[in-house]
C-alpha cells in the first residue's frame, strides 16, 4: 500500500470504549470511510490495529520493504510510553501524521506528552474520528504534490 494507518491498543474497542470521550464510532467506521475514500482517490491504502507493540513494530518494519509513502497513526496509549515504536518510526523514516480521537491536552497529564509528536510531520488531536478523514485529505495532496 502507498498509504498505511495504524491504530494502537484498546482501539479495537471503539465504539463501546468510554464513549464520553471517544465516540460512538467503531474502528470498521472509521476504517470504511478511509478505505472509500483513498478508493475514490485510486490510492491503495491499509489498515492495521494491534494490542501488541511488537506487532505494531514489525508493521513498520514491513512498510519501508512495502514502499508506503506515509504513515497515519493513532498509537493510542503507547503515544505516552513507547520508545520502541517511536524509534520504529525513526528507523524507517516513513513521514507521518499522529492521531488522537480525543484532545490529549484537555485529559491527565501524562497524556500530555508524546514520544511521537516531535517526529510527526503534524498532530491532530480532539477532533474526534473527524480527524483521521482530515490527516487523510492531507496525505492525498501530499500525494499528489509528489
Ligand atoms: C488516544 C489518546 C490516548 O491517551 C489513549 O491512551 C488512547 C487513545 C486518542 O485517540 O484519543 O488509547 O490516542
Amino acid at each position: 500500500p502507498r498509504l498505511l494507518v495504524l491504530h494502537g491498543p484498546n482501539l479495537n474497542l471503539l465504539g463501546t470504549r468510554e464513549p464520553q470521550i471517544y465516540g460512538s464510532t467503531t474502528l470498521a467506521d472509521i476504517n470504511r470511510a478511509l478505505a472509500v475514500r483513498a478508493e475514490s482517490a485510486g490510492v491503495e491504502l491499509e489498515a492495521f490495529q494491534s494490542n501488541h507493540e511488537g506487532a505494531l513494530i514489525e508493521r513498520i518494519h514491513a512498510a519501508r520493504e512495502q514502499g508506503v509513502r506515509f504513515i497515519l497513526i493513532n498509537p493510542a496509549a503507547y503515544t505516552h510510553t513507547s520508545v520502541a515504536l517511536r524509534d520504529a518510526l525513526a528507523a524507517v523514516g516513513i513521514p507521518f501524521v499522529e492521531v488522537h480521537l480525543s484532545n490529549v491536552f484537555a485529559r491527565e497529564p501524562f497524556r500530555h506528552h508524546s514520544y511521537f509528536s516531535d517526529l510527526a510531520i503534524g498532530v491532530i488531536s480532539g477532533l474526534g474520528s473527524e480527524g483521521y478523514s482530515l490527516a487523510l485529505e492531507f496525505l492525498l495532496s501530499r500525494l499528489n504534490a509528489d
